[in-house]
């Protein structure tokens, strides 16, 4: 394979033709492939059986709670300990509530708007406010702005973390930006991981909003490739140097570690803000499933037990990447058609098209049955402004289906690329065609 804007147009229009058989043979074998979320795959899941057995046992906690029975807002003291000290927090500076770090965060943002972050300051609601939105980003964070009414600034995002200049530049005039949403670890989708430098600037930073907040979703903090984890510098500590204390809200889950829907999820940040947290949360629930917790403290006993069960679901998602990024390599390497992350952790890869072409790819891969995540959902208001990056999600399927979906995606991203350098060299807006004679020669 050879770059192919180098080629000439009887060369592109000669492979365009193959390439619309092998789309239509594709098109023939009827697929139903889903790549469009980052779920774990049943043998991931199956690495947690055995959860619930703990509790065949009894149902007391350390400090004598039975866990059957309502209270114990915070979470359990054990799990606590254990999901502090993997987060490197004390236990009075986390909660471990629910099974979804999504729903912390919607809510949170919720009585932000209704009741301020602080007890000093107005509600965030009673102004317009605005949220800061690292891009390529996680569509679900922009889809809880985008449902509150709270207006996205997209800030790059760059291979350390967000553009620092660009965030400091706007954070110090605008008092109406009163957040940012941070993957700061195997991002969603890039996979890039925040530099000790960013993190310190984030620490540090002045914003013009004295309420300011950075919602530091550690979703994948654990989930490295490789035994030697990579690192993250602590940003609760960093604010707290930073005389910043309140500045930050850790979220995670165990949702890509035990169960996607009946894991543990947590949030963590100073004394002062989890104290006003646990009391507000008193108002709307009386305590949370405590069972659950004392079946994954039961389960996985220490911090290093956790670490050992995550290079188990290492040797099954590292594959699947490896294949992807295999075939990205062979089929596109030297195209200089496409560009792609090489995460070293996480559940994505991000993959950038030529400009204006990523919208048509996933169309075309749905036509022949490979669902993706729809384009320009890893931008706010799900407008990719080049319409070019598409997020690959390959945990889920089987390797033999994972490898047939990235041979249709590639054969698509090959196609619309080779008509989009066709059109422009005709002058025109790139529109994907199936010629006459090729469909004569489909059918
Ligand atoms: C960055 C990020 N945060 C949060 C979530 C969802 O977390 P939870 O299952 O704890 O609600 C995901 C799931 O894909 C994610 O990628």
């Amino acid at each position: 394979m050879v770059d192919l804007l180098t080629l000439n147009t009887d060369t592109l229009r000669h492979m365009q033709k193959h390439l619309f058989l092998k789309y239509e043979e594709f098109r023939q074998k009827r697929l139903k492939l889903n790549m469009s979320r980052g779920k774990p795959c049943p043998e991931q899941l199956d690495l947690s059986s055995g959860l619930f057995e703990g509790l065949d046992r009894n149902h007391l906690a350390e400090d004598g709670t039975d866990c059957r029975n309502y209270g114990g807002l915070g979470g359990l003291p054990e799990a606590r300990r254990l999901f502090g000290e993997l987060l490197e927090v004390q236990p009075e500076e986390i909660i471990i509530h629910g099974n979804s770090s999504l729903a912390l965060m919607h809510d949170l943002i919720a009585r932000a708007l209704l009741f301020g972050v602080d007890g000093q300051h107005a509600p965030w609601g009673r102004h317009p406010v605005k949220f800061l939105c690292p891009s390529p980003g996680y569509d679900r964070h922009f889809a809880i702005c985008q449902f509150f009414n709270i207006e996205m600034v997209t800030v790059p995002l760059l291979d350390d973390g967000p553009d620092m200049d660009f965030v400091e530049e706007l954070v110090a005039k605008d008092e109406t930006i009163k957040g940012i949403w941070c993957v700061p670890k195997h991002s969603n989708p890039t996979g890039i991981t925040y530099s000790d430098q960013v993190v310190t600037r984030l620490a540090r930073m002045k914003t013009q909003a004295p309420d300011f907040r950075i919602f530091w979703d550690n979703a994948y903090a654990w989930h490295d490739f490789t035994a030697a984890p990579v690192p993250l510098k602590n940003i609760l500590t960093a604010c707290k140097e930073a005389n910043h204390p309140d500045r930050v809200y850790i979220f995670s889950s165990t949702s890509k570690i035990t169960y996607a829907g009946a894991g543990l999820a947590m949030v963590a940040s100073s004394r002062q803000n989890i104290n006003r947290l646990t009391k507000q949360m008193a108002i709307q629930t009386i305590g949370p499933n405590k069972l659950n917790q004392l079946a994954h403290v039961r389960f996985f006993k220490t911090a290093h037990n956790v670490r050992l069960h995550m290079q188990k679901h290492a040797a099954f998602i590292r594959p699947k990447f490896d294949l992807v990024l295999n075939l990205l390599e062979t089929e596109l390497g030297t195209q200089k058609i496409a560009t792609w992350s090489r995460p070293q952790g996480g559940y994505f890869i991000s993959f950038n098209t030529m400009p204006g072409c990523a919208k048509k790819v996933v169309q075309m891969a749905a036509d022949a049955g490979v669902e993706l995540t729809k384009a320009g959902a890893t931008f706010p208001y799900g407008i990719d402004p080049l319409d070019q990056n598409i997020r690959i999600a390959p945990t889920y399927p089987p390797l033999a289906e994972l490898k047939t979906a990235m041979e249709l995606f590639i054969v698509c991203v090959q196609l619309v690329s080779i008509e989009k350098i066709l059109s422009e060299r005709e002058g025109k807006t790139a529109e994907l065609t199936v010629l006459p004679e090729d469909k004569a020669q489909i059918v």
